[in-house]
């Protein structure tokens, strides 16, 4: 098995992206339908995990863009001196399909996130990456090493951040 991260190409065909299947319907119809106009618009950027030996079938991916965060929403500890609104990365969407769970590969597009936001923070003002994550994934993005915000909670999101001075 072959498992490549590449940026994702619109004009490119992902084998099976039509049935990519992270468990999570939201993001399935945004990979199934929205995905190549997103990114043809450039509304945001796509990174891709596929699979080689499967006709460069689609197995995970992630959606970045610029944002501006509310400093409200980051707690006193964090604030110091900031903008009202801060600049930042933002982790819009991330999926795994459920036949390659639990096999590091979340986690492997991640680091691969916050080295970009790194990246881009020597190319433009930004102080971390942002994400709502889903009730469900923010166990997982805590390993990470993200932090949940103060305010703007909802059953269906937390707003999480982690710093630019934490990522490693
Ligand atoms: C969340 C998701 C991307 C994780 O992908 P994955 O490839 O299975 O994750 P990994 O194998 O890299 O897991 C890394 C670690 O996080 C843990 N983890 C995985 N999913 C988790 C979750 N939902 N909650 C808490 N911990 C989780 C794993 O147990 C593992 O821990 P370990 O290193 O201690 O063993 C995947 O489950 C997914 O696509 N979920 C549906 C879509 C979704 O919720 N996206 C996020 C929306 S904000």
């Amino acid at each position: 098995m072959s498992i490549e991260f590449s940026l994702f190409d619109p004009a490119q065909k992902y084998g099976g992206r039509k049935q990519f299947d992270c468990g999570h319907a939201v993001i399935n119809k945004f990979v199934h339908d929205s995905l190549v106009t997103q990114v043809k618009k450039q509304l945001s950027v796509a990174y891709v995990l596929t699979e080689s030996d499967q006709n460069d079938r689609l197995i995970g991916f992630f959606t970045i863009a610029h944002h501006a965060l509310d400093a409200s929403l980051l707690s006193t500890r964090q604030l110091g001196s900031l903008p009202r609104q801060v600049p930042c990365a933002r982790l819009i969407m991330l999926g795994v399909d459920q036949d390659f769970k639990h096999q590091n590969l979340g986690s492997r597009l991640m680091k691969h996130a916050l080295a970009i936001t790194k990246k881009s923070s020597s190319l433009m003002g930004c102080y971390g990456l942002y994400l709502d994550a889903d009730p469900g994934a923010a166990g997982f993005y805590q390993k990470l090493g993200f932090a949940l915000l103060e305010g703007n909670k909802s059953p269906e999101s937390s707003p999480m951040f982690i710093a630019l001075r934490s990522i490693p």
